[in-house]
C-alpha cells in the first residue's frame, strides 16, 4: 500500500448556549470570581442545559469543518471521537455523530483518554492515513462534563465547561504540501488513576441508590497533586517532540496547551522557555472542556488568523489516566 503524509484539513467548534460567569457559581456557592480567576484564568464555561448532548453539540463543530473542508458527510471513512462523557456507555458517541450527520461511509468509535483524548486520537487518525486504508478521517474531542461535575463542590466545579472540538484529518497534497502531523507522543501512567477520577461512572460501581446518594457519580480530583504532575508531563512530552523532530523550541510558531488551569500553563511556558504569547489559550471564556480544549483553541486560533498555513504547532496535554502527550504539527 502506497503511504501517505497526513494533514489537519480543517477545524471546526461548537459550545452549548448557556454561559455561566464565574459571579453566576458565586450566587450558589461561596466563591467569588477574583478567587477562581487569580487561581485558574477563567472568567466562564458554557453548560449544556434543555437536553443538549455531547454528540449533538460535537455534530454542530463536525459539520462546520466538512463545510471548511469542502467535503460533505459521505467522504468521511472513519470517525474517531474522544471523550470521557459519551451520550451512553453504548451505543458510542461517535456513533451517534455518524448517524446525525449522515456519514454512512464511515466506521466509529470512542476514544476514552481523558483531557489527552485529542492528541491520543491524533496519533491514531496519523497511523491510519499514512497507512493508506483511510483518506478522510473525523476526529473529535468533545465533552459534556457538567452532568459529572458537582456543583456543590467549589474545588472543582469551577474548573470545568462544555464543548466540542472537530478536525478533518487527511492526506497531504504531494510532495510540494508542507502542511503535516510531524510526530506524535502518547504516554500514560496508570499508577496515578487516583488523581482525576470518577468512581461511580462504570461497571465496577454500578449506579446504586447508596452510591448516588454519596456522590460517587461526581469528577473527584486531587487538585494539588495533580497540578505538579501536569506541569512535569506536559513540559516532558514537549521536549521529546522537539527532540525527535530536531527542533529547538525558538523554531516553535505556537503552542496549543490542555487548558486545566492558565498557572499551569504558566509553569510549562517558564520550563520550557516559549514565551507566553506563542500559547493559544482559550480557557479564560470556556474553563477546561477536557478532550475538546485543543481542538476548540486550534479552530479559534485558525479563524482568528493567528495559526497560519506552515506554522509550526506544539500540542501538549495531560488528563486523568494519567494520560499525557505531545504532537508537532506543521499546519
Ligand atoms: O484536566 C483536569 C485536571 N485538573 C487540574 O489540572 C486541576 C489542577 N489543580 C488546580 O487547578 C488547583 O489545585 C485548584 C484551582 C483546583 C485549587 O487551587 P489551589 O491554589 O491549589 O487552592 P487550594 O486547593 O490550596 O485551596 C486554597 C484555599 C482553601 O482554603 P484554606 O484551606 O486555605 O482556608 C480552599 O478551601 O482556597 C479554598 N478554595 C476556594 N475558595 C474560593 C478552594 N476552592 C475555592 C473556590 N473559591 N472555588
Amino acid at each position: 500500500m502506497t503511504s501517505y503524509r497526513t494533514k489537519i484539513l480543517s477545524t471546526g467548534s461548537a459550545f452549548p448556549l448557556h454561559r455561566c460567569s464565574n459571579d453566576e457559581l458565586a450566587r450558589s456557592i461561596e466563591t467569588s470570581d477574583e478567587w477562581i480567576y487569580e487561581r485558574t484564568g477563567i472568567r466562564a464555561r458554557r453548560i449544556a442545559k434543555n437536553g443538549e448532548t455531547n454528540s449533538q453539540i460535537a455534530s454542530k463543530a463536525a459539520l462546520i469543518a466538512l463545510e471548511k473542508a469542502g467535503l460533505t458527510a459521505k467522504d468521511i471513512q472513519c470517525i474517531l471521537f474522544a471523550t470521557v462523557t459519551s451520550d451512553f456507555v453504548m451505543p458510542s458517541a461517535a456513533c451517534l455523530v455518524q448517524e446525525n450527520i449522515g456519514a454512512t461511509n464511515a466506521c466509529a468509535l470512542d476514544i476514552s483518554a481523558a483531557c489527552s483524548g485529542f492528541v491520543y486520537g491524533l496519533e491514531i487518525a496519523d497511523l491510519m492515513i499514512r497507512a493508506g486504508k483511510y483518506k478522510n478521517i473525523l476526529l473529535i474531542g468533545s465533552e459534556v462534563l457538567s452532568p459529572i461535575i458537582n456543583w456543590k463542590d467549589r474545588s472543582t466545579c469551577i474548573l470545568f465547561g462544555d464543548g466540542s472540538g472537530a478536525t478533518i484529518i487527511g492526506r497531504a497534497s504531494g510532495p510540494n504540501d508542507s502542511s503535516e502531523v510531524l510526530s506524535t507522543h502518547l504516554y500514560a501512567d496508570g499508577s496515578l488513576k487516583d488523581l482525576l477520577f470518577v468512581t461511580c461512572s462504570g461497571t465496577a460501581c454500578p449506579p446504586t441508590p447508596e452510591n448516588l446518594e454519596q456522590g460517587l457519580q461526581y469528577v473527584q480530583m486531587k487538585g494539588k497533586e495533580i497540578f505538579k504532575v501536569a506541569v512535569r508531563s506536559m513540559a516532558d512530552c514537549s521536549l521529546a517532540a522537539l527532540q525527535a523532530n530536531n527542533l529547538t523550541v525558538a523554531d516553535i510558531d505556537w503552542v496549543i496547551p490542555h487548558q486545566a488551569n492558565l498557572r499551569i500553563i504558566e509553569l510549562v511556558s517558564k520550563r520550557l522557555e516559549i514565551p507566553m504569547d506563542k500559547f493559544i489559550l482559550n480557557i479564560e471564556e470556556f474553563a477546561n472542556t477536557s478532550g475538546a480544549t485543543v481542538p476548540t483553541a486550534l479552530d479559534f486560533a485558525i479563524n482568528s488568523g493567528k495559526i497560519k498555513r506552515g506554522d509550526l504547532v506544539l500540542m501538549t496535554v495531560f488528563g486523568a489516566g494519567l494520560t499525557y502527550g505531545s504532537a508537532i504539527i506543521r499546519y
